[in-house]
């Protein structure tokens, strides 16, 4: 077993997220290599606080800079306001580590092509954080695409659906002001996730349009006084690709103002042959659509079918802890070259083409017209 020594910074919402898993480390069965959280930096001390009962933590820190000059740590995630993305990944990097980062990686597509740019000078391996690609009816989802059982692709939808904005009381945060979470809002915040499987299935569109909205535009700050509150709280985008000479309409839809919906990701592709749909709403259900003399859609329950598999039962149903450990799973597999064409986590590449593509649909909201997206680094055209 091969020791990776790993430091998180930002060590809030996900930044647990991660302890908790690498603290779980020893349920995976197969994986060659033994990650070992020793390292925390986060700007409050009482988030600090709470990694005083991970024993092998023994640098806690509010310096960045302190984290990264210890020379013994291998590997950094990285889960901080997107405003700081560029800063401390592009430090990250230049500190000789190698990072695990967070969506939607950089606050704009221009800091995106930046750290991008400095991770392939430095030759660093770099993946960015996407999970819900690793329950099992996802993975479902992509095998049937890849059988070919679908025939011709007719359409793919997908989308993730937060219901988080619907509270009007909530107080603001970060993620509800651009100048933290961008001028993307919940593009950047979600789009990431709905992405991933279609970007690494090679759908990448050429031209969509793009729907936002802003409809919450104050929320109370906390201390007794209402504030701006300016991201966009929905997207609908709809996507022009072209598959097999085709062109494939893709819609992917990403939503704070979702009533009902708490944490749904979902991924639906049709073809002429079959159908393959996978939602979290219905967490262990992956639905095939059979094209026969009869058109049925058949429900199968999932159990724990992990690409890496655990000590927990097969029977069993999986839940979003268990996507994210085999994401972390995914990252320090592929960094040791063991991938072995299992799915792997997003590609800076990758992350870099969800910013084109979400820059054009902002540019067709504000234009309210079809927008190219260009995958070259010009700037984006109106048709
Ligand atoms: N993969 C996912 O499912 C998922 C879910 C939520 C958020 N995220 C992403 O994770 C990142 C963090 O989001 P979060 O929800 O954990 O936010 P959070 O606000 O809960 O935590 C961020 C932490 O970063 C700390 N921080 C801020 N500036 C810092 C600095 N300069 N140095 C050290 N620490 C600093 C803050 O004190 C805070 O504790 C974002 O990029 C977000 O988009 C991913």
């Amino acid at each position: 077993m091969e020791k990776i020594n790993i430091g998180i910074i930002g060590g809030g919402l996900m930044g647990k997220e991660a302890a908790s898993a690498f603290g779980r480390w020893f349920t995976l069965n197969d994986v060659p290599f033994c990650p070992q959280l020793t390292a925390v930096c986060d700007l409050n001390e009482h988030v600090l606080s709470w990694y005083n009962k991970i024993s092998p933590v023994v640098l806690k820190t509010t310096d960045y800079t302190e984290l990264l000059a210890d020379k013994s740590i291998d590997v950094v995630y990285v889960a901080v306001p997107h405003s700081m993305h560029k800063e401390i990944y592009t430090a990250v990097l230049q500190s000789g580590k190698d990072l695990l980062a967070e969506k939607p990686f950089g606050i704009s597509l221009e800091d995106a092509l930046a750290i991008q740019q400095e991770a392939d000078r430095l030759g660093r391996f770099v993946r960015c954080s996407s999970e819900m690609p690793f329950m099992p009816g996802a993975q479902r989802v992509i095998q049937e695409v890849l059988s070919g059982r679908l025939g011709k692709i007719i359409e793919i939808k997908a989308g993730f659906l937060h219901s988080s904005d619907m509270d009007l009381n909530k107080p603001i945060n970060w993620k509800r002001q651009s100048q933290y979470c961008g001028e993307l809002g919940v593009m950047a915040d979600l789009g990431m996730h709905v992405l991933h499987i279609p970007l690494r299935l090679g759908w990448k569109p050429s031209a969509v349009f793009g729907q936002l909205q802003k409809i919450v535009h104050e929320r109370p700050n906390g201390r007794g006084q209402i504030v701006p509150c300016d991201t966009w709280n929905n997207a609908i985008i709809n996507c022009k690709l072209t598959i097999d000479e085709e062109p494939i309409p893709m819609t992917l839809e990403m939503k704070r103002l979702a009533p009902g919906e708490t944490n749904t990701w979902y991924i639906e592709v049709l073809g002429t042959g079959g159908g393959a749909r996978y939602s979290t709403k219905d967490t262990k259900v992956f639905w095939t659509f059979k094209n026969g003399k009869e058109q049925l859609w058949q429900r199968v329950d999932l159990g724990f079918q992990t690409q890496f598999p655990v000590t927990t039962g097969g029977i069993f149903e999986a839940g979003f802890a268990d996507c994210f450990l085999q994401m972390l799973a995914a990252y320090i597999v592929e960094r040791g070259r063991r991938l072995d064409g299992k799915f792997g986590c997003v590609t800076p590449e990758e992350a870099v083409d969800s910013h084109r593509i979400f820059e054009a649909a902002l540019q067709s909201h504000l234009t309210q017209s079809v927008v190219e997206v260009s995958y070259a680094d010009v700037p984006v055209t109106v048709i």
